[in-house]
């Protein structure tokens, strides 16, 4: 097997989807890797290191894609890769298709069978490998918003914690999965006063359990939100349907309601978000304010913490890899239901049910 290992090109991205140590333990299972030059770098990795680990350093991404038969990334392909896409092609990364039909397209137009990272399920139905990106991302939009409520920053000048004798920061998190719990922890942490919303009543009796009813919990129903939304000076989407488009919990009139310089932080844009004002930025310019409200919605925030997410990335993909590098991938897909429950696109179609929902295919 021939696997490519593109350097990433989506804005502000820092990860690479191998660390020279999987790339060795791929290599000695008889794999043959390719790294595009540089690939590892801003997460830390020398083109030295994949070098002794038995990897090749190739120049070009055309050379990673085009001499690979399995292409593993981190984030989504870009435009600007579609050309690479083919027929005997297999590609193991983030897809997201659910918010990107372009993308979509492309892979069935040539017939690539993708399989997202998002959708591999591991015992119980749980997302291995969009967990450790999710722990990452709550935990980071604490501190990203705490950033951007400073009034230098266009914020209200809130201080998470606030000092004794005043109020501390108020912070509503709705969605209590992976982001959403490491998000309440990181606040907690800080000292700010937070509120956790989810329809799932199992996981608000756990977020209470742990911090002994120190943290107000309230289901997600309109009445709820509205009142956590208009209440808080950091608000966090943290909410997910597994492979569809996230819902819109948080309406344009809430958002109105909101203390001007509030700061919105939708880790969910990567599923489309699920604020009605909320729209994709960048790494490059990760705000704009909308009804006086702070927007931040950047798709791959672990991005700005390329080493830790490329270690917590790569120790979570690792077994899938080692499997498909071991038995081969048909064997892998065949033997492995969590992993075939991956799939994206096969052969010309969309073949994950709620992607294919999401984006109107049969
Ligand atoms: N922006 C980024 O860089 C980044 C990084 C990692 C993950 N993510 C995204 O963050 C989102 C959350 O991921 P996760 O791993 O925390 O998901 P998760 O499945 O662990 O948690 C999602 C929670 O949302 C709740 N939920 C679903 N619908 C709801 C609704 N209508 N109202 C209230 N709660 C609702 C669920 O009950 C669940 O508890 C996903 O879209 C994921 O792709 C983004």
């Amino acid at each position: 097997m021939i696997i490519g290992v593109p350097a990433e090109i989506k804005d502000g991205e820092t990860r690479v989807a191998m660390t020279p140590s999987l790339s060795r333990r791929c290599v000695k299972l008889g794999a043959t890797v390719l790294v595009q030059k540089g690939a590892g770098f801003r997460a830390g990795f020398l083109d030295t290191e994949y070098r002794h680990a038995g990897a090749k350093i190739v120049n070009t991404a055309a050379k990673a894609w085009g001499e690979a038969n399995l292409v593993v990334k981190v984030k989504e392909p870009q435009p600007s890769e579609f050309r690479f896409f083919r027929s005997d092609l297999t590609l193991f990364t983030y897809l997201h298709l659910a918010a990107c039909p372009d993308l979509a397209a492309a892979l069935v137009e040539k017939q690539v069978l993708g399989i997202a990272y998002e959708s591999v399920e591991g015992r119980e139905g749980l997302l291995p490998l969009l967990k450790p990106m999710s722990h990452i991302a709550g935990r980071l939009s604490i501190q990203t918003g705490a950033y951007f409520l400073q009034t230098q920053n266009g914020g209200s000048g809130v201080l998470l914690g606030g000092v004794p004798g005043t109020m501390p920061g108020r912070v509503a998190i709705i969605g209590a999965g992976n982001s959403g719990a490491h998000a309440c922890r990181m606040a907690m942490g800080m000292g700010a006063r937070v509120a956790m919303l989810d329809l799932d009543a199992r996981k608000l009796e756990m977020i209470d359990e742990e911090y002994r009813g120190g943290v107000v919990t309230l289901m997600a129903n309109p009445g709820n939100i509205e009142m956590a939304v208009k209440d808080c000076d950091l608000l966090i989407g943290a909410v997910l349907v597994p492979n569809a488009k996230a819902p819109t919990v948080v309406t344009s009139a809430m958002v109105k309601q909101m203390r001007p310089g509030s700061v919105i932080v939708d880790i969910a844009i990567d599923q489309g978000g699920c604020v009605a004002t909320i729209a994709p930025t960048s790494h490059r310019e990760p705000t704009y304010v909308k009804h006086g409200v702070v927007h931040y919605a950047v798709p791959n925030m672990p991005a700005l913490v390329g080493r830790t997410s490329t270690s917590a990335l790569t120790q979570a993909t690792e077994p899938y890899l080692v499997n498909m590098v071991t038995r081969g991938i048909n064997r892998a897909l065949t033997e492995h239901e969590g992993l075939a429950r991956g799939i994206n696109t096969r052969a010309g179609r969309v073949v994950n049910r709620q992607v294919a929902r999401a984006l109107g295919y049969r």
